[in-house]
């Protein structure tokens, strides 16, 4: 289990994140909504260790990660896609992979068959520069490069964001996989509820830097979350 408990964090003066609590329960898929800037990719970040919070801890099965740097995070099984997608555009396809093993728990050469079997398509680019790539690739790049480390924990930031529907569906597929498979829960923010209808088991919703209403998809007040989203 993955829980962040009463955390505040900032940038400078006002705070970002005020007593915000979450929970990534072992092979759950957590879908984090709100509309922009009210804190979700803070939260990932502070989840992540890019961010350290001003108050409140991070747990990682019930060890006190709060002070943990980024990578002791990632050796525990924690992989972070960040919005953006943060792949390195100069390396090739198949040196993004390979990084991502590095990072992660496992270094065994079936990593690098794993990462692709996400993703089949990226099997044709590995020669290719990841900068090269279409936008969406790279999304599915992130993704892949991210579950090479066969992550307990997989933080999501939209991986949908700006990305064809035709890769949207492939990243869809994706991850109810990954989650089929048992082994890596998944927090996901995502802007479309129809989306994290689909695959959440439940959801997070923030507004100004707090969690405003939480639970299971199974009883979620659907036109109460779309008021919370609309602009
Ligand atoms: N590097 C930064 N320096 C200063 N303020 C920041 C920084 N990053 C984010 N903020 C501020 O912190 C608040 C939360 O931003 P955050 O990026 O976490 O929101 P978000 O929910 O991820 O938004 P979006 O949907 O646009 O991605 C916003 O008010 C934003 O302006
Ligand atoms: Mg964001």
């Amino acid at each position: 289990m993955l829980r962040a408990d009463a955390v505040d964090a900032s940038y400078g003066e006002g705070l970002a994140l005020s007593g915000v609590s979450v929970e990534l329960p072992a092979g759950a898929l957590v879908c984090l909504m709100g509309r922009n800037g009210v804190g979700k990719t803070t939260l990932l970040r502070t989840l992540a260790g890019v961010l350290r919070p001003r108050r409140g801890r991070v747990w990682l099965d019930g060890q006190d990660a709060t002070r943990w740097p980024t990578w002791r995070r990632a050796r525990a099984g924690l992989s972070y896609v960040p919005q953006g997608r943060g792949i390195f555009p100069q390396l090739t396809v198949r040196e993004n992979l390979l990084l991502g093993l590095e990072a992660g728990t496992r270094r065994d050469s079936t990593a690098l068959d794993d990462a692709l079997a996400t993703f089949p398509a990226l099997g044709s680019l590995l020669r290719q520069a990841a900068g090269t790539l279409s936008g969406g690739q790279q999304q599915q790049l992130a993704i892949a490069r991210a579950l090479a480390a066969r992550p307990r924990w997989l933080l999501l930031d939209e991986p949908t964001e700006g990305v064809q529907p035709s890769i949207v569906a492939e990243i869809e597929a994706a991850l109810i996989r990954v989650r089929k498979g048992g082994h890596t829960a998944i927090l996901l923010v995502e802007q479309y509820l129809a989306f994290a209808l689909r695959l959440a088991d439940r959801y997070y919703v923030m507004e100004r830097g707090t969690v405003v209403d939480h639970g299971a998809i199974a009883g979620i007040d659907r036109s109460g979350v779309e008021a919370r989203l609309a602009l």
